[in-house]
């Protein structure tokens, strides 16, 4: 190979791997980075000095140790946790997705929502639901392990795996008794709400 054609070939390989790493690596990072909290003015209708996104919706150690269940027993597979813009797919269409319609809150998951999340869980593929507002379509832990522990004896055709060995074999009747981490991983689920309001001023873009 001449020295010219491998300075080209250089060059090539130099942009088919710089390009894709600026857009969609370094803009991003530069763009959300530093997002600071936005306080919400007067127009928004919110009381107090609430800022978004809220760090007292961090929930505290239990849901964060739930969290870290959540990545290692592979949910993310499964799961997503992004609330799609219209634009690219029917999310919002899709009840309960969006958090609560009835009070008018219901939304597309902005960048800021996972300001609070030491890791975002955003998930490969969908072959359940999303999950970023869950903590709003199921609101009983009862329910929630049962969905863990038997998701058949809801849905007979689930195609949701049985998280069984995270529960213990109850010595009376046939009940499962949850572990820490079965707790802890519904600590979590219950706290997956994405419908915080926002302030106008991201919603104008200002
Ligand atoms: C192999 C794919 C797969 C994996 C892995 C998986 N799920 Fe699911 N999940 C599904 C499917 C399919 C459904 C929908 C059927 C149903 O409701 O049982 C579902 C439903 C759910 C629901 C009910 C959602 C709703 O809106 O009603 C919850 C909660 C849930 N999964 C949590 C989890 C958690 C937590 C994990 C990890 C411990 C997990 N899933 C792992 C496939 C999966």
């Amino acid at each position: 190979m001449s020295s010219n054609k491998f300075w080209k070939l250089l060059g090539a390989l130099g942009a088919v791997f710089a390009l894709p790493w600026l857009f969609l690596i370094v803009i991003p990072f530069l763009k959300m980075s530093n997002a600071e909290p936005v306080p919400y003015s007067e127009e928004d209708g919110v009381e107090g000095i609430a800022a978004y996104p809220d760090k007292t919706l961090q929930r505290h150690g239990a849901s964060d140790y739930g969290r870290q269940i959540y990545a290692a027993e592979g949910c993310a597979y499964c799961h997503t946790q992004v609330v799609r813009p219209t634009y690219a797919g029917p999310d919002m269409w899709r009840p309960g997705w969006g958090g609560r319609e009835e009070d008018g809150l219901a939304r597309e998951t902005q960048p800021g929502d996972y300001a609070t999340e030491k890791v975002a869980m955003l998930g490969y593929q969908r072959i359940g639901q999303d999950l970023s507002n869950v903590g709003h379509r199921i609101t009983s832990r009862d329910l929630m392990h049962q969905h863990l522990v038997e998701p058949k004896s809801l849905d007979p055709n689930s195609g949701m795996p049985a998280y069984k060995h995270l529960y213990k074999k109850s010595s009376i009747g046939s009940g499962y008794v949850p572990t820490g981490k079965a707790e802890a991983l519904v600590d979590y689920l219950m706290s997956l709400k994405k419908d915080q309001k926002i302030p106008g001023a991201i919603v104008s873009g200002s």
